[in-house]
């Protein structure tokens, strides 16, 4: 091992917070290959964890991280499920080679489309041969509806591991619905004395900072605005929000997300909508749908 590895292997080491936890847990994984689900309140330390053991896992066998959190993205845009294949360490965000535009920067009202979006995901990546599928998740683990979205993630998923990154006792419900599967293993971790807090302001920078580095170089496009092509016509019939500054997902004829647009122009009556978003063309766009949330 040369210097600058060796110098990125104890990096990673300490990460783990206990070296002998976190080699324990890579060797797990190494040894039994599949989904990884990470569960743990806000930060905890979730993405830090996956992106070292990504880096490691990558080494070993084809590796993919799919990022199921839509508020503080690793990668891809907010808003979004993304995923990307590992080739060595992951930027901070990494660039999603697929995305699933979710539309919100919190998944309360969204199950099912995070949840559609995490499967289609996790075919993408096993297509692409991952043999390693690291999955990122949201901070929401409170409460009756919080643990129903985890719940049928695992459900769906069907994990090899799941690693819970403990702080108190905010993922024992979660723990108690799952500790007698004999189809999984249960990874229980306590969150890194490290991991510091990020406020809610900070984290709504992220978020745009984010979206505006995706956007970098964006196009102007034009397209009809009318039902037709809605996914969710509902959300534009009931909408209280206004379209400018939305975000939008520009769908395919596979109802695969090929990017996320923000709305710049929007008249009704002429039946016409401007979006930019960073696409050459919107060849192939059959599809919209209407975010909840703005660019600001
Ligand atoms: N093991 C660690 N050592 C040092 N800093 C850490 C560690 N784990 C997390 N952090 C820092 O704590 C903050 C929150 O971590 P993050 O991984 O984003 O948490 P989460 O994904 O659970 O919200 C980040 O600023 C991150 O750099
Ligand atoms: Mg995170």
């Amino acid at each position: 091992m040369g210097p600058a590895k060796a110098a990125m292997q104890q990096q990673i080491d300490m990460s783990f917070g206990h070296t002998a936890e976190g080699e324990g847990l890579l060797k797990c994984l190494r040894d039994r290959p599949g989904v990884t689900l990470l569960f743990g309140a806000t930060d905890t330390g979730k993405t830090t964890l996956i992106r070292n053991l990504a880096f490691s896992l990558a080494s070993h066998a084809p590796t993919a991280v799919v990022d199921s959190d839509v508020g503080q993205s690793s990668v891809g845009p907010p808003a979004c499920v993304g995923a990307c294949v590992v080739k060595g360490e992951l930027k901070s965000p990494a660039e999603a080679e697929m995305l699933h535009f979710v539309g919100d920067f919190s998944p309360q009202g969204h199950f099912l489309t995070l949840l559609s979006g995490l499967v289609r995901s996790l075919r993408w990546a096993r297509d692409k041969g991952s043999v390693h599928i690291l999955v990122d998740t949201t901070g929401f683990v409170t409460g009756g509806a919080a643990l129903e979205l985890k719940y049928h993630k695992v459900e769906l998923t069907q994990p090899r591991h799941v690693i819970l990154l403990e702080r108190g006792k905010e993922l024992r419900p979660l723990l108690n619905a799952f500790h007698s599967r004999q189809d999984m293993e249960i990874h229980r971790l306590s969150a890194s004395e490290a991991a510091s807090s990020i406020s809610t302001e900070e984290r709504r920078l992220y978020r745009q900072r984010s979206l505006s580095h995706y956007l970098e170089g964006a196009n102007l496009f034009t397209m009809p605005l009318n039902l037709r092509i809605m996914v969710n016509p509902y959300s534009w019939q009931e909408d209280q929000y206004g379209l400018l500054h939305r975000l939008v997902g520009l769908l395919d004829s596979q109802g695969s997300t090929r990017a996320v647009g923000v709305v710049r122009d929007a008249d009704v009556e002429k039946e016409m909508l401007a979006v930019v978003a960073p696409l050459a063309s919107i060849e192939g766009v059959t599809h919209l749908r209407l975010g909840r949330v703005h660019k600001t």
